[in-house]
């Protein structure tokens, strides 16, 4: 696809984190991010809360954007937010800042889906996957085996039937004690502990799906049994429990995208969103390589919600002319297959 030089900025607001990045000819120059402490004294994400802090974040993550990347307001062609899917309060506050200032410069505006960006932050740095690859795509509200075929088309192979695995992640996080996210947490405690200290039993689901709702319940029965016996169990075993849940979680993952992988042909494959940030995660699909795949695996800066990669999918879509109406509305539910 021959590149057309252009200037965008994208805007992210879709969950607890304000983004505001700058594009131009594909090559992200600015990629704020200002995350929300808020949630964590109430344990997980308060929509609520989501919104008004993206009301007093957006005007200046956007101005540092813009500073960060020297690029005046005249200078874009187009501005990009996301669309959905995630909390309706957020993305209205993203979409109707971006749609105003869109109005106000005279020039369009184009409306991304969060999870398409997340597979296409591969495509901000090198190196670049070829079509077509699997993308094992893992959030906090999703976990998705995408067959990728080209920039805009994107097929499901597989979903969790529950939770996804980011929310594995932060539930047992929470049984354990820990603050939300628990995810980083879990990561950084796992690193001292014992992966094969305890056993949690893998859930049975169809071919390329995932489960996480039972291994939730059956961290939870443990350690509430355990718990009985010795009050203490979860502080003197946090390092441990945290490996052992990190391990199983990865090996579910891993095991269903070799499987698809296997199944469908293809050698390039992929992870992305916030728990491609694992380092259990990252080290395994690596050690796939042997196997002969070859592995992608997003900056970090670009694996947790950000708008860089709201930015590259709006350059692709600027390309096709895939601009967005003034009325278009947020979507909290939107599938990856549409447009
Ligand atoms: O993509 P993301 O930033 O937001 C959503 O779109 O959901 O993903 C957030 C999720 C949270 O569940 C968080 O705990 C998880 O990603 N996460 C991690 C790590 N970093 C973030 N999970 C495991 N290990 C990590 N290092
Ligand atoms: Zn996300």
């Amino acid at each position: 696809m021959e590149a057309k030089p252009i200037t965008l900025l994208a805007i992210e607001s879709s969950c607890d984190d304000t983004s505001a990045a700058l594009i131009k000819d594909g090559k992200v120059l600015a990629n704020i991010i200002a995350s929300q402490k808020i949630h964590s004294e109430w344990g997980g994400v308060v929509p609520e809360l989501a919104s008004r802090a993206h009301q007093q974040n957006i005007v200046p993550v956007v101005d540092m954007a813009l500073k960060k990347a020297a690029v005046k307001k005249s200078e874009l062609d187009a501005i990009a937010y996301t669309g959905g899917p995630g909390l309706m309060g957020s993305l209205m506050v993203g979409s109707s800042f971006a749609k105003a200032m869109a109005q106000a410069l005279n020039i369009p505006s184009i409306a991304v889906h969060h999870m398409k960006a997340h597979v296409l932050a591969h495509f901000i740095d090198d190196p670049k996957p070829k079509f077509p690859f699997l993308c094992l795509t893992v959030s906090g509200g999703h976990t998705q085996i995408v067959l990728v075929k080209d920039y805009l088309e994107m097929k499901i192979i597989g979903s969790t039937i529950d939770d996804a695995a980011g929310e594995a992640f932060d539930k047992c996080a929470k049984i354990f004690g820990l603050d939300y996210p628990g995810g980083p947490m879990i990561d950084k405690l796992a690193k001292n502990g014992n992966p094969n200290a305890f056993k949690f039993t893998k859930p049975r689901v169809g071919e390329f799906d995932f489960s996480f709702s039972g291994l939730k319940t059956a961290v939870l029965y443990f350690v509430q049994k355990q718990s009985l016996e010795n009050q203490n169990f979860v502080a003197e075993n946090l390092e441990d429990l945290c490996a052992s849940l990190q391990k199983t979680i990865v090996e579910i993952l891993i095991a269903k995208l070799e499987h698809a992988a296997e199944s469908l042909n293809i050698k390039e494959i992929a992870i992305a969103g916030g728990v491609s940030a694992n380092s259990l995660l990252r080290s395994e699909l690596q050690a796939l390589e042997r196997k002969g795949y070859t592995s992608y695996i997003p900056e970090f800066q670009y694996c947790l919600d950000n708008a860089g990669m709201i930015a590259i999918t709006a350059h692709f879509q600027y390309q096709k002319a895939l601009f967005s109406d003034l009325s278009f509305e947020p979507r909290a539910r939107w599938s990856i297959e549409e447009n």
